[in-house]
């Protein structure tokens, strides 16, 4: 509650910072699409804070083209309706011509459409769904970006470590069929672990509502898997490992970025493991720059440096591509910044980025553990 008040705080000032701006010919505005309130409020608050430290510290050195940036924070809940609402009006009422964001993929997919429509250029921090950048006519978007992988790579990865180094023959898939994420992550993983001699034991649909998962569990307990693959957010993984704990069930729990949370249950996904973006153990300069900027920036309820999850990180990534674009472009003209951004090479937090052909970034994922309290650094996996 008192996170949500303050990032609710933050956002009027940041209104009211980019009000003061003066909005006219010496002010760039950046929107930020951040579910704050919904399902997923650490999605929001990390995202935001991440991309907001990137745009300080532009500042801090002058601006781009020598003009400030003027952050305008909306809150996108992760969900399709709000977060269209809040494109429209950040392009139509507040004049923003470029967008960072949504973080969920079936929130960035609709965005997409209506940016790329009104030649606003998008870029989405962690949307994996290949549909963000690529239309249903199969062809590229030309003003949407992402700075993250996508899920045919998130699944394959994922699918391989549970052949390979869990040694696991058979799998139990659950997943949301309403979440073009979660549906998706999961086919993608089951083609990869039939591909490489696996077997998928049992498959069970739930749907966003659901609390109570004891009949699909059930059935898992009865399938005997090795492992459960479950590629939702952080508020699905912890009620479903928790009942899974209760019933006793001991397969391997396994699942994608989505698990990336302050407030996954440690204690419940326990033994499980996920694909995720970066760890803030890695030791390369450019992370713990980063992890020293944030921490120092950012206090946890204690007044600890908060330490940045892969959501921050690929904020703040996704905000320095979208400047180091504009500056290269070097035009506040979204039709040169899209062509600035499609040959960019950025060496960012998350890696060293360039673009295909469908705007997708190729870059490694990290596998972190949950194990004894913790999420611990497991491997690296290059594409
Ligand atoms: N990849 C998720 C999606 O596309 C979003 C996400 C990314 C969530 C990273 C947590 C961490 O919906």
């Amino acid at each position: 509650m008192r996170a949500l008040k303050m990032a609710g705080l933050l956002v009027l000032s940041v209104i009211i910072l980019a009000a003061c701006g003066g909005g006219g010919g010496d002010t760039i505005k950046v929107g930020i699409l951040a579910p704050l309130s919904g399902p997923v409020p650490t999605f929001g608050v990390m995202t935001r804070d991440g991309s907001l430290l990137a745009i300080e510290e532009w500042n801090a050195k002058g601006g781009v083209l020598g003009k400030k940036l003027a952050a305008v924070v909306e809150d996108s809940q992760c969900t399709p309706d709000p977060a269209v609402n809040a494109a429209n009006k950040l392009i139509d009422n507040d004049k923003v011509k470029y967008i960072m964001g949504e973080v969920c993929s079936k929130a960035s997919i609709p965005v997409s459409e209506i940016a790329n429509a009104k030649k606003v250029v998008q870029i989405s921090s962690t949307s994996t769904n290949p549909d963000v950048t690529v239309g249903k006519d199969g062809k590229v978007k030309d003003f949407v970006f992402r700075a993250c992988f996508i899920d045919p790579f998130q699944g394959t990865v994922g699918a391989k470590f549970a052949l390979d180094t869990q040694k696991a023959k058979t799998a139990f898939i659950l997943l949301d069929q309403a979440n073009d994420y979660v549906k998706w992550l999961a086919e993608y993983f089951e083609k990869a672990f039939v591909a490489g001699g696996g077997k998928i034991v049992g498959k069970e649909t739930y749907t966003a509502k659901d609390t109570d998962f004891n009949a699909i569990l059930a059935k898992v307990a009865a399938a005997k898997p090795e492992v459960v693959y479950l590629p939702d957010y952080y508020n699905v993984v912890n009620l479903v490992t928790k009942q899974a704990k209760e019933k006793g069930i001991k397969a391997v729990f396994m699942g994608g970025d989505g698990w990336d949370s302050s407030d996954l249950d440690l204690k419940a996904a326990d033994g499980g493991f996920f694909t995720n973006h970066y760890s803030p153990a890695d030791t390369r300069p450019e992370v713990q720059n980063f992890v020293k900027a944030f921490g120092a920036k950012y206090k946890d309820d204690k007044g600890q440096p908060k330490v940045p999850d892969a959501l921050a990180a690929l904020a703040y990534d996704a905000t320095n591509m979208l400047l180091q674009a504009i500056k290269e472009a070097g035009a506040d003209d979204t039709a040169k910044v899209k062509d600035a951004m499609a040959k960019i090479n950025f060496n960012g937090v998350s890696g060293k980025i360039t673009l295909d052909g469908n705007h997708n970034p190729v870059k490694s994922a990290t596998i972190l553990a949950v194990k004894d309290g913790k999420v611990q650094f497991n491997s690296v996996v290059n594409p």
